[in-house]
């Protein structure tokens, strides 16, 4: 596993993350999903991507992950950067979500229970809350850092002009915004067409980006319809059918592009979110410890040359509206 310097930061971070977004609720196979963090641990993965709301129902992924963590890695623990996020829809009543100081902090401490932790790695705002003073909204990530119940603080989803300033507004109260988390694939190159990938660069914040493999759209699975026991099978899963019909020419395509290029379309579709200059690392959703190995995997394929990247340009352009 290669390490990338998150930013300017003394943070380093795998190349490939895993997320606990889908597959490690209530509902899902526990045993599994213990196996997928062992072996991605093994396999020099370090960086373990949360959220409040994850599992279903909701912190059930933070509760079964703060199981196996004391269970299995109560020793590790300094080897481990452990994200959590707060914003999305999480408790009933009116402080349940969104960016005030109360949900925020509130959302923090109740991560921290169900992972059986005195404090994460990174905490984020999960997403900008057009009600609420972005000021009020820092001030909390600001807290959180101040009462060591975060070591570092990031922004996910936050359009650019929200984002440049929410950056400007942690820095005056003596915090750096040391991570940006949007979502980024093939299939989704918002943040580089909205120059916010540039925007990072320049500015030394680190990007780690979420769904590289589109929620699965960027395998083979979904050539042919939709298979049994997928995502976009599932209830509860957050891929709908019609997303992916939409998307299935320009997938043969890629497939195809991939197949010239002698790689699988997976792989291809990891390292294209690997090969922007801004990214610091990519975060992965894994069913099963075979498909962990397969997108890890991805690391010792050949780099994508640019007539591929080229190629993928013309079928899958960056696009604005995404
Ligand atoms: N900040 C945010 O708002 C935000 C939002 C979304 C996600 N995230 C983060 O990003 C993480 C990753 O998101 P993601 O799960 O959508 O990532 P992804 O890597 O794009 O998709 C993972 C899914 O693809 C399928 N898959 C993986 N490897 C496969 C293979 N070799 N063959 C066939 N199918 C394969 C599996 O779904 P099947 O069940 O279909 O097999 C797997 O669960 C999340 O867990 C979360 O930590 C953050």
């Amino acid at each position: 596993m290669n390490y990338r310097r998150c930013g300017d930061s003394g943070l380093l971070l795998p190349e490939i993350s895993l997320g606990f977004w889908h597959n490690f609720g209530h509902h899902d196979d526990l045993p599994e999903a213990r196996q997928i963090m062992r072996r991605a641990f093994d396999r020099g993965v370090t960086h373990f991507d949360l959220a409040n709301n994850y599992g279903p129902p909701a912190g059930s992924a933070e509760e079964n992950v703060g199981r196996i963590l004391a269970e299995d890695f109560a020793c590790h623990r300094d080897e481990l950067i452990i994200t959590t996020k707060a914003g999305h829809d999480m408790w009933v009543g009116p402080y349940g979500e969104w960016g005030s100081r109360k949900h925020l902090l509130a959302s923090l401490d109740q991560s921290l229970k169900r992972l059986r932790l005195p404090y994460v790695d990174i905490f984020y705002s999960h997403r900008p809350d057009p009600d609420t003073r972005l000021e009020e909204t820092m001030s909390a990530l600001a807290t959180a850092v101040h009462s060591g119940k975060a070591l570092y603080v990031g922004l996910s989803k936050y359009p650019l002009k929200q984002l440049k300033k929410a950056v400007k507004i942690l820095a005056g109260m003596g915090v750096r915004c040391v991570v940006y988390q949007p979502p980024y694939s093939i299939l989704n190159r918002w943040p580089e067409a909205e120059g916010i990938l540039d925007y990072l660069h320049d500015e030394k914040i680190g990007s780690v980006v979420f769904s590289p493999l589109a929620q699965g759209m960027l395998t083979p699975k979904y050539l042919e319809g939709i298979p049994e026991g997928s995502r976009a099978a599932r209830p509860e899963g957050f891929l709908q059918e019609e997303q992916v019909a939409a998307q299935q020419k320009k997938l043969r395509k890629l497939s195809k592009l991939a197949a010239k290029a002698e790689m699988s379309i997976n792989h291809m579709a990891i390292n294209f979110t690997l090969a922007h200059k801004a990214v610091t690392s990519s975060i992965i959703g894994a069913r099963t410890v075979a498909q962990l190995d397969d997108s890890l995997d991805a690391l010792e394929a050949p780099k994508l040359n640019s007539a591929t990247l080229k190629a993928i340009d013309k079928i899958a352009p960056a696009l604005k509206s995404e």
